[in-house]
């Protein structure tokens, strides 16, 4: 299902990962991931925090969240993808390709990042994975490839959102489905945030680190202020419209999730309106 980035000619094995046959372009294997950019672009912040944030929100014997989360966001089911050809867009860590890969799929994760590493880490014991460092603007498939795609939270943090997505139906195979999960325009809560953005998105990805640490007591201010009868939930709705946060139990999750939202140099929202008309425009049903 391969082809080459830049003629699109066939690839053949080489040495050192894949080799065009018309163009010779190499494209090499290290750490296990097939490279298809010679660097993580805008999405380093993306590196850093996988890198950090490992295996957090892998699913293990004392979570299944992830796999909550990818059957609420995709609607795919274990009898769907079992022996199917899966394509997992902005893979992340890996955390959802863990859960399609568990149920059977045949799994090519791609990121434009040093996640693709951490990914090919944290699943390097599987068969049925495989994972690439491209960007989806610029993908090495074969139309026509895979039965399922899905993207989840990914193509909101890319240059342009519909652009993006516009790239993935031709690589589903007739039939095929494709699910993608997208930040929502019709939440509010956030509105301060993309003020704080502007300046959060300038920092190196270790002092923006370090500022969500620092700010993290805010989460037990929170907790505390809830407690005072009468005005003690408008104070917390305030601190949390002041400051809006990550407010998950597990401090590493707040952190991660923090760090997520002040991190990525592009962040959009979107309606359903106009989502379905990206669907409709691909001729998706
Ligand atoms: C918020 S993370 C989500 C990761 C994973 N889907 C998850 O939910 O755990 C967004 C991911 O999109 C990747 N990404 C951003 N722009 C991309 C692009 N143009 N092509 C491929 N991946 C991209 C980032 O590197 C990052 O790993
Ligand atoms: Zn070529």
């Amino acid at each position: 299902m391969l082809r080459c980035l830049r003629c699109k000619g066939d690839v053949a094995v080489h040495p050192s990962g894949l080799q065009c046959r018309k163009c010779s372009s190499v494209f090499p294997i290290t750490n296990g991931v097939l490279r298809f950019v010679e660097s993580q672009g805008y999405a380093g912040n993306f590196g850093f925090e996988w890198g950090k944030y490992a295996r957090t929100q892998l699913d293990g014997e004392i979570s299944n969240l992830s796999e909550r989360q990818f059957i609420e966001s995709t609607g795919f089911s274990p009898a769907e993808l079992q022996g199917k050809w899966v394509l997992d867009i902005g893979c992340g860590m890996g955390r959802f390709a863990d859960v399609a890969s568990r149920w059977g799929a045949n799994v090519v994760g791609i990121d434009l990042s040093l996640a693709a590493d951490v990914a090919a880490r944290n699943l390097c014991s599987r068969d049925n994975v495989w994972i690439c460092q491209a960007s989806v603007l610029n993908l090495p498939f074969l139309e026509q490839s895979f039965d399922y795609i899905y993207s989840i939270g990914v193509l909101h943090h890319t240059p342009d959102c519909e652009q993006s997505f516009k790239c993935l139906p031709k690589l589903l195979k007739p039939g095929g489905s494709i699910a993608i999960w997208l930040y929502s325009a019709y939440v509010r809560w956030y509105r301060m945030s993309d003020v704080y953005r502007k300046l959060t998105t300038k920092l190196s990805p270790k002092s923006l680190h370090a500022l969500c640490v620092a700010i993290d007591p805010l989460y037990y201010i929170h907790r505390g202020l809830r407690w005072i009868p009468g005005i003690g939930s408008v104070l917390s709705g305030a601190l949390s419209y002041a400051v809006p946060m990550n407010m998950n139990p597990s401090r590493e999750w707040r952190l991660l999730d923090t760090f997520d939202w002040y991190s990525p140099v592009y962040q959009s929202k979107h309606t359903y309106e106009e989502v379905f008309r990206w669907f409709e425009d691909c001729g998706l049903r």
